[in-house]
């Protein structure tokens, strides 16, 4: 199987084009700098010689789908995506070619959904953003909690890893444009502004006691409400993280190292929790958590990318990660690198 990298030169995108290699598939590595890419092609421990580079910058729409048309999937992981993701998404429908993301930015995801649905359906390709820690095990836990109380009245998402695990600067600069995007919700059957009432603090699994937590602007509030047919989908982060995000000035982000050193990145933990209420008012609670928030971010693209085009179960068009696969059985898959999750009533 041959993956494609876009952006394989970054952060996530080395740890990505490692992943490949480690499930024995070939990775072509994609992106605007070939000095660079020739330098993660090394640290990937593809030798020179056989390593597939590809220069291809974003507004070359020619040379992007050419570098992906002999390619079973893409993996984007060129962010802010809010900036840079768009003609990716656009070059692997051209070429015909599956394709996964690791945004967690809310916005660009309800783009893509609004953008590519259409083109990607005529194409027979399917495209599904947010394939990260939090966007792809957010939206499958929450697709296995709502499954107890349905139908579903209310789901609030929340990502409730503590600040300071360690961010690279891609991240730092992602979540500063989220920011400034600000949080949606979604309700009625639209998404609108997120409601400014303070939320009930949360007691993590795990955890002794609640902590508070702010609204924030998660992948689930675009993808959840698009499987579960909740009337009503929200989600927050601890409000110590949101701090954190908000005091990210252009300053700050260029000082932030551009990678996480190896020992800080495996011992960071990350844990999404699902809170679901039926029109009964029945409430169920699911989270699912794991190490390595970026290791596994790669592992979770990269089986993503794997998933649409061996199984080809997936129908084409743009997909949320629980329409995509099947979400128990995803989750399982991700046990061997420490992942766990439960559901209760
Ligand atoms: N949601 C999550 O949980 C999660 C987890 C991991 C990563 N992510 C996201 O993944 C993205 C990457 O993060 P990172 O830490 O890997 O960032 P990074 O190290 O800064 O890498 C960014 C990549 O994008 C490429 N790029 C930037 N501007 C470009 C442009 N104008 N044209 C073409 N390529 C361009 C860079 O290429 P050059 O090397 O040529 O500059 C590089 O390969 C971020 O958006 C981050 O938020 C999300």
């Amino acid at each position: 199987m041959r993956i494609a990298v876009y952006g394989a030169s970054g952060f996530t995108g080395r740890l990505a084009v490692a992943e490949v290699r480690r499930r024995g598939f070939t990775p072509v590595l994609v992106g605007r700098d070939a000095q660079r890419l020739k330098a993660a092609a090394r640290e990937a421990g593809a030798a020179e010689a056989e390593a597939e580079l590809r220069v291809a910058g974003l507004a070359d729409s020619t040379g992007l789908a050419t570098a992906f048309a002999d390619c079973d999937a893409v993996v984007n992981c060129a962010g802010p995506f809010t900036r840079w993701g768009e003609p990716v998404v656009r070059a692997a429908i051209a070429a015909g070619t599956n394709y996964v993301d690791t945004t967690g930015e809310q916005g660009y995801i309800q783009r893509v959904f609004d953008t590519f649905s259409k083109e990607a359906e005529r194409a027979g390709v399917s495209v599904v953003p947010a394939m990260a820690d939090d966007g792809g095990p957010g939206d499958l836990i929450a697709s296995l909690t709502a499954a107890r109380v349905e139908p579903v009245d209310e789901i609030l998402i929340a990502d409730l890893r503590r600040p300071g695990g360690g961010a690279s600067r891609g991240t730092a600069r992602s979540m500063a444009s989220v920011f400034a995007e600000g949080a949606r919700e979604y309700e009625d059957g639209a998404w609108r502004p997120a409601s400014a009432a303070p939320l009930e603090p949360i007691t993590p699994p795990g955890e002794p006691a609640a902590v508070p937590v702010t609204a924030f602007a998660l992948p689930g509030v675009v993808t959840v409400p698009r499987h579960t047919g909740a009337r009503r989908v929200h989600s927050a982060i601890r409000t110590d993280a949101a701090a954190m995000f908000s005091a990210l000035t252009p300053d700050i982000v260029d000082s932030v190292p551009e990678a996480v050193p190896e020992e800080a990145r495996r011992a960071g933990r990350w844990l999404m929790l699902a809170e679901a209420t039926g029109t009964d008012g029945r409430r169920a609670r699911g989270w699912v958590t794991g190490a390595d928030p970026y290791g596994l971010t790669a592992v979770i693209a990269v089986e993503g990318a794997r998933r649409l085009s061996v199984e080809g179960t997936a129908r084409a068009g743009v997909l949320t990660p629980a329409q995509a696969y099947d979400p128990a059985d995803f989750l399982d898959g991700l046990a061997p690198h420490g992942v766990t999750w439960e559901v209760r009533d």
